[in-house]
């Protein structure tokens, strides 16, 4: 049985048989609404989430299958202290398939050691979010038919910002990836990142304190959100909290075949002027992860079809 708890767990040519399977489930939905009948996906959610847990609901629905979870750890029996490998234990029991997302790092592979289902990790504190990177890099392919020879730009919160990590972590197996990372000092890359990604592999990466210097090279500039449920002190929060606006004049430097991903939620960080402009693509990124997820689902369960 195999879990996914890093974006690492999956090589290259994995990865790309999902990214296709998903392509052909976006060309031909009709041939997938039944892949899934009579299996269950339990979401286990510790922490607050929109897009993952519905767009995995909505996914195994739409594969034919059913969902059971909750939502927020006190509405589960985690508010009456029972341990997150107790409650998975239990749980792949009534389930085939787990998405879990826990704000501690390394929880879910915790509860992996305990599973009798395959667990996915929907994002275990600032460390990884795999599915999120699987959803990253399907969006970047579809919107510039590549994944190599990119010049990428992270923004904003690369300290406590897990999707970053993990995209970080899965271009680097691409060849002529071009890194460029914004942010203050104080939210720079964790050290681990800069050790085990960029040194280990001998890769180089360009730093920068603001959009502008940077945007008129850029091919995708993923923005994030500063993590305020990371942070130890409100005071700092609030001082680094809208360090970059993304807006219109900004843009003005950027190719026209720019793209700018997010994962969201988004708070100030885009102004909503961007949104209609077709550059942005982060609501269609939000889309592509509930068909990366059908792709996944079924891919985890082994399960096909003609
Ligand atoms: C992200 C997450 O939860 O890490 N959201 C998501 O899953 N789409 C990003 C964030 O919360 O800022």
């Amino acid at each position: 049985m195999r879990h996914l708890i890093d974006p690492m767990d999956l090589s290259v040519e994995e990865i790309d048989e999902i990214l296709n399977l998903a392509d052909d489930i976006i060309a031909h939905h009709e041939k997938y609404e039944k892949v899934c009948e009579g299996k269950k996906l339990a979401t286990l959610f510790f922490e607050p989430s929109t897009r993952t847990r519905l767009s995995f609901e909505a996914a195994m629905m739409e594969l034919g299958g059913n969902v059971l979870g909750f939502s927020s750890s006190d509405t589960s029996s985690a508010a009456k202290g029972e341990s997150v490998s107790d409650t998975v234990k239990v749980v792949s029991c009534y389930a085939d398939i787990i998405a879990m997302r826990h704000p501690k790092e390394g929880a879910p592979y915790l509860a992996s050691m305990k599973s009798d289902a395959p667990i996915i990790n929907a994002g275990d504190g600032g460390h990884n979010h795999p599915t999120q990177t699987l959803t990253d890099l399907l969006t970047i392919r579809r919107e510039m038919g590549r994944l190599g020879d990119l010049t990428i730009g992270f923004c904003g919160d690369l300290k406590f910002g897990r999707t970053v990590h993990s995209l970080i972590k899965a271009m680097s197996r691409y060849e002529g990836i071009r890194f460029v990372m914004i942010s203050p000092e104080e939210l720079e890359i964790p050290e681990y990142i800069r050790e085990e990604v960029f040194l280990r592999n001998g890769l180089t990466y360009r730093q920068a304190r603001t959009i502008d210097e940077v945007i008129g090279e850029l091919n995708v500039l993923y923005m994030t959100r500063v993590q305020k449920e990371r942070f130890f002190n409100e005071a700092d929060y609030i001082r680094l909290k809208d360090t970059y606006i993304l807006d219109m004049p900004k843009l003005k430097k950027a190719d026209k075949g720019l793209r700018i991903l997010h994962p969201l939620p988004r708070v100030n960080e885009i102004s909503v002027e961007v949104d209609d402009d077709e550059r942005a693509c982060y609501f269609r990124q939000a889309l592509n992860g509930k068909y990366v997820r059908m792709a996944l689902i079924m891919k985890m369960l082994g399960l096909e079809v003609q």
